[in-house]
C-alpha cells in the first residue's frame, strides 16, 4: 500500500477525537448502596462542627500519639489530644520500625476506643500504611519484589496476587487504607525512587497499576480481602531534571497527557478510591497548590470523586520550600482551595489551626469543606468503619498463609532478569567450586530496598531469620563444600570490597558469583549523583575479572547502574531489582537451572550516563550531525534494549496476522502470532505487542507497546497469542492538548515480525 507523505497527512481532516477522559464510572459499590451512605454522611455532616471537620481533613503522624521515650507504646495525653481536641480524621506510619499483629491490633484498638468512645459523633480514625511491596511494615508479613521487578514478570495476574495478599494481611493488622500503587513512570534512572516505579513504559504502568487497584478493591471495601488503594503520586513527580528526589520537573502538557497522566486515568476507571499528590514542582507550579492538576484535570476531566491526600508535610513546604505561599496560613489556603482534601500535616496541628482561622475569616469556603469531609467520611462508611472499625478477627486468619510465600517465590522468578549468557555458562552445572563475593553476597537489605520492615529497609536485624541471602540460598543448593564467601551481612564492610582478598580467594574457585548494585535506600537518602557502579564495586569486578575465572555477576539494585566499563569481562549477568523474600531463593533456583529466567527489562538499561533514551523515543532523538549537511543515525544504543532478557532456552516468533488490512473508526483489530519454544527446556516468553505510526502530526515514537502477555511453552510447542486492538491504542496528544487518532499508516512489531494496517 502506498505510504502518505506527512502532508496528505497533515492535510487530511478527518480525526478522531479520543473521549478518554470520561473516568466517570468509577466501580465499587452498586450507586444505591453509595446512596445510602451518601445519605448517612449528609446526616453526620448535618450534626458536625466546623472544629470536627477541619479535624477530619487532618492527618498526623504516629509519633503524635506515641511515647518518645525508646519504647512503641501509645501515649494516652498524645492520643487525646490528637483524637479529642484536634479532632484529626486520620493517622498513619510507623514509628521506627514495622510491629507484629499483635502490636498492631494494641495500637488500632486504643485509638480507636478514643475516636468512637470519646468522639461525640463516634467517627472512627482512617489508619494509612505504605504497603507498597508486601505488608513491609508488619513484622512477618510477606514481600514481593519492587514494582521494577513486578514489571518485568510481564504477568498481570501475578502482580494481582501479590496485591491480594497485600491487601489481606494489611486488613488484618487492622489498618484499611493502602498508599499504593505508585504510578509514576520512571524515565529518569537517576531518581532515588525508581525501583518503586514499574519502569519507562505508560502502558505497561497503567496495566499493573490497575490490576493492583483492582486487587485492592474490587471485592468491595467493606470485605476483609480489601484495602483502599491510593494511587500516587500525582502527577509528574518521577522525572525531576536533576534526578534529586523531590526538585523540579519541567513537562510539557502534550508529555504529561501523553506519558504522566494517562495510568492515573486507568486508575480512575479501575475504581481508585483514594489519590496522593506529588510533592515536586511541575513547571514551576508546586502540583499541591495546582488548581489546573487537582480539580480541572483530575476532576473535571478524569472524574475522580474519591480523597486527595497530600504527601508527607508537603501543605507547609508550599511554604518552606517552594516559597509560592508568604505564611504557612498561606499555604494551607492554597493548597486547600486548589483540591488538597485531607493534609498528611504530619508532625504537628498547624493545618487545623490555621485552616479553622481561614475558614472563618471567609479565605476558604464551608463549601470547599464540606466537599472534602464527605469524601473522608464516605471512604470510612465504605470501610465498614462506622459498623466495626477495630481488627476484624476474621482476617486475622489471612495473615502469614503458608501458600503466600510461594507467591513471593514465583513473583522473584519470572522478574528476574538474565541480560547476559556467554557460552551458555549459566545454568551451573553443579560439579563446580564457587567464590560467592561482593557486598550483595551475604545482605538481605539489598534484596529487598526501600520500605522493607522500615523506611530504608537497610536494618538487617528485622528482616525474618529464614530469609536468605545470596550465599546462604546458594550454599542450601550446591553444597558447603562447593562454595567459599566471606562476604558479611554489613553491606559496606570493607571485607566486602577486597580485591586482593577476592584474587586470594579465587585461586581454589573454578567460578566466580559476583553479587553487585546497591544498598537499600529509599526517597532522599538515595540520591546519586552519578549513574556509574561506584568505583569500589568497579575495582572489585575488575579484581574478579583478572583472575581469569569465569565471572557471573548477580544485581540487586533498584535502578541501572552503568556497567560497561566491565560487562565486557563478564560471562554472564542476572538483574535481580529488589526480589524481596524469597528473591535469595529465586536467584538460586535461577543460577542453578532449576528454574529458567522468564523477566524482561521495564525500562532500558543504559550504556553512558549520557545517553538515557527511552525504547519509545522520537526518529529525531537519534539523528546525528557529524558534519554540515551530514545526518546519521546515532542510534538506540541502551546496553540493553527495553523488553530484553535471555532463557535457557530459544523462542522463535512467526505467523503474524491482521484480520484487516484496513482498520475503520468503532472497530478492532484482531493480531494473532505464534510463539514456539525451539529450544530443549520449558520456559516462559515475555510477548510485547508494538505499533508504529508512521507519520502524525506531532512527532511519533519509533514504536509503543501496546499490550503484552507471558506464555508458557513445553520444549517443541507452540502457542498462538491473540491480541485486540482498538483505535484509542493508536491515539496521541495533539497539540491542543486533545486525544486523538489520525489516518494513516501503522506496524504492529511482535518481536521479529511485522504486519502494517491502514486506519481510516
Ligand atoms: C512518600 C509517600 C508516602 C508518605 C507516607 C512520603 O515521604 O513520598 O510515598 O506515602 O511519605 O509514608
Amino acid at each position: 500500500m502506498r505510504k502518505p507523505t506527512c502532508f496528505q497527512l497533515l492535510g487530511w481532516t478527518v480525526m478522531l477525537l479520543i473521549s478518554c477522559n470520561a473516568g466517570q464510572q468509577t466501580p465499587g459499590p452498586s450507586p444505591n448502596h453509595d446512596a445510602g451512605m451518601m445519605q448517612k454522611v449528609k446526616d453526620l455532616m448535618a450534626k458536625m462542627t466546623i472544629e470536627e471537620k477541619v479535624g477530619q481533613m487532618t492527618q498526623v503522624t504516629i509519633d503524635m500519639v506515641m511515647q518518645d521515650q525508646g519504647n512503641q507504646n501509645i501515649d494516652e495525653a498524645k492520643l487525646r489530644t490528637a483524637v479529642l481536641d484536634k479532632k484529626v480524621g486520620s493517622i498513619l506510619n510507623v514509628k521506627w520500625y514495622g510491629y507484629d499483629l499483635a502490636k498492631w491490633h494494641e495500637i488500632i484498638s486504643r485509638i480507636q476506643d478514643v475516636a468512637v468512645g470519646e468522639t461525640p459523633h463516634k467517627i472512627p480514625i482512617l489508619y494509612g500504611i505504605d504497603a507498597i511491596h508486601g505488608a513491609n511494615y508488619i513484622l512477618g508479613g510477606t514481600l514481593f519484589p519492587h514494582n521494577i521487578g513486578m514489571a518485568a514478570t510481564r504477568n498481570d495476574e501475578l502482580v494481582k496476587a501479590a496485591a491480594k495478599i497485600t491487601a489481606a494481611e494489611t486488613r488484618a493488622s487492622g489498618i484499611r487504607w493502602n498508599f499504593d500503587p505508585v504510578l509514576d513512570v520512571g524515565r529518569q534512572p537517576l531518581w532515588p525512587r525508581f525501583e518503586e516505579t514499574f519502569g519507562e513504559d505508560t502502558y505497561l504502568t497503567g496495566q499493573m497499576g490497575s490490576a493492583v487497584i483492582q486487587a485492592y478493591e474490587e471485592d468491595g471495601l467493606e470485605e476483609i480481602t480489601a484495602v483502599a488503594s491510593c494511587m500516587k503520586h500525582y502527577l509528574g513527580y518521577s522525572v525531576p531534571l536533576s534526578g534529586k528526589d523531590r526538585t523540579p520537573a519541567y513537562i510539557p502538557e502534550t508529555q504529561l497527557r501523553e506519558i504522566f497522566l494517562p495510568p492515573f486515568e486507568k486508575a480512575v476507571k479501575a475504581g481508585a478510591s483514594t489519590i496522593m499528590i506529588n510533592s515536586g514542582e511541575v513547571n514551576g507550579v508546586p502540583v499541591h497548590a495546582s488548581h489546573f492538576l487537582l480539580t480541572d484535570v483530575l476532576r473535571g476531566e478524569l472524574g475522580f470523586e474519591g480523597l486527595a491526600v497530600s504527601d508527607w508535610e508537603d501543605v507547609i513546604r508550599l511554604h518552606t520550600r517552594h516559597k509560592i505561599a508568604a505564611t504557612p496560613k498561606e499555604a494551607v489556603m492554597l493548597a486547600v482551595n486548589a483540591g488538597i482534601d485531607m493534609s498528611m500535616v504530619p508532625l504537628d496541628y498547624s493545618f487545623y489551626d490555621l485552616l479553622l482561622e481561614l475558614v472563618k475569616e471567609g479565605k476558604v469556603s464551608e463549601k470547599r469543606i464540606d466537599e472534602a469531609v464527605a469524601r473522608i467520611l464516605l471512604l470510612k462508611f465504605r470501610l465498614g468503619l462506622f459498623d466495626n472499625p477495630y481488627p476484624e478477627e476474621a482476617a486475622k486468619s489471612l495473615f502469614g498463609r503458608p501458600e503466600y510465600s510461594r507467591t513471593a517465590l514465583n513473583a522473584a522468578l519470572e522478574s528476574v532478569t538474565l541480560l547476559k549468557n556467554e557460552g551458555a555458562i549459566l545454568p551451573l552445572t553443579g560439579n563446580q567450586k564457587i567464590l560467592v563475593a561482593g557486598p550483595g553476597a551475604n545482605n538481605k537489605a539489598s534484596l529487598h530496598g526501600s520500605w522493607s520492615f522500615s523506611w530504608q529497609g537497610q536494618d538487617e536485624s528485622l528482616y525474618p531469620a529464614d530469609t536468605k541471602t545470596i550465599v546462604q540460598a546458594l550454599t542450601e543448593r550446591l553444597g558447603a563444600q562447593n562454595v567459599v564467601c566471606r562476604a558479611v551481612p554489613d553491606y559496606r564492610a570493607a571485607v566486602n570490597f577486597d580485591p586482593a582478598l577476592l584474587k586470594r580467594d579465587a585461586t581454589s574457585a573454578d567460578l566466580i558469583v559476583l553479587c553487585l548494585g546497591e544498598e537499600a535506600y529509599a526517597e532522599s537518602p538515595g540520591i546519586i549523583s552519578d549513574l556509574n557502579l561506584d568505583e569500589h564495586q568497579t575495582d572489585l569486578a575488575k579484581a574478579a575479572i583478572q583472575t581469569g575465572k569465569p565471572v557471573i555477576l548477580v544485581l540487586t539494585e533498584g535502578r541501572p547502574r552503568v556497567i560497561s566499563p566491565i560487562e565486557p569481562g563478564i560471562k554472564a549477568i542476572l538483574l535481580a531489582y529488589r526480589p524481596a523474600s524469597r528473591g535469595a531463593d529465586a536467584i538460586a533456583d535461577l543460577l542453578t537451572g532449576k528454574a529458567n529466567p522468564s523477566g524482561v527489562l521495564p525500562f532500558s538499561y543504559p550504556r553512558q550516563t549520557g545517553d538515557l533514551l527511552t525504547y519509545d523515543h522520537k526518529f529525531t532523538e537519534t539523528v546525528r550531525e557529524p558534519g554540515a549537511g551530514e545526518f546519521d543515525n546515532g542510534g538506540y544504543d541502551p546496553q540493553w534494549p527495553f523488553g530484553f532478557g535471555l532463557s535457557y532456552t530459544e523462542f522463535r516468533f512467526s505467523g503474524l496476522k491482521l484480520d484487516k488490512s484496513v482498520l475503520k473508526a468503532g472497530q478492532t483489530l484482531e493480531v494473532s502470532v505464534t510463539v514456539t519454544n525451539t529450544g530443549s527446556l520449558p520456559g516462559k516468553a515475555a510477548v510485547d505487542l508494538y505499533t508504529h505510526d508512521l507519520f502524525a502530526s506531532v512527532t511519533p515514537s519509533e514504536r509503543k507497546l501496546r499490550k503484552y502477555a507471558k506464555v508458557e511453552l513445553a520444549p517443541g510447542e507452540s502457542k498462538t497469542i491473540n491480541f485486540t486492538l482498538s483505535p484509542e491504542d493508536l491515539s496521541f496528544i495533539n497539540e491542543k492538548q486533545q486525544r486523538i487518532v489520525e489516518p494513516g499508516e501503522f506496524e504492529v512489531l511482535i518481536g521479529d515480525q511485522k504486519a502494517g494496517f491502514t486506519y481510516e
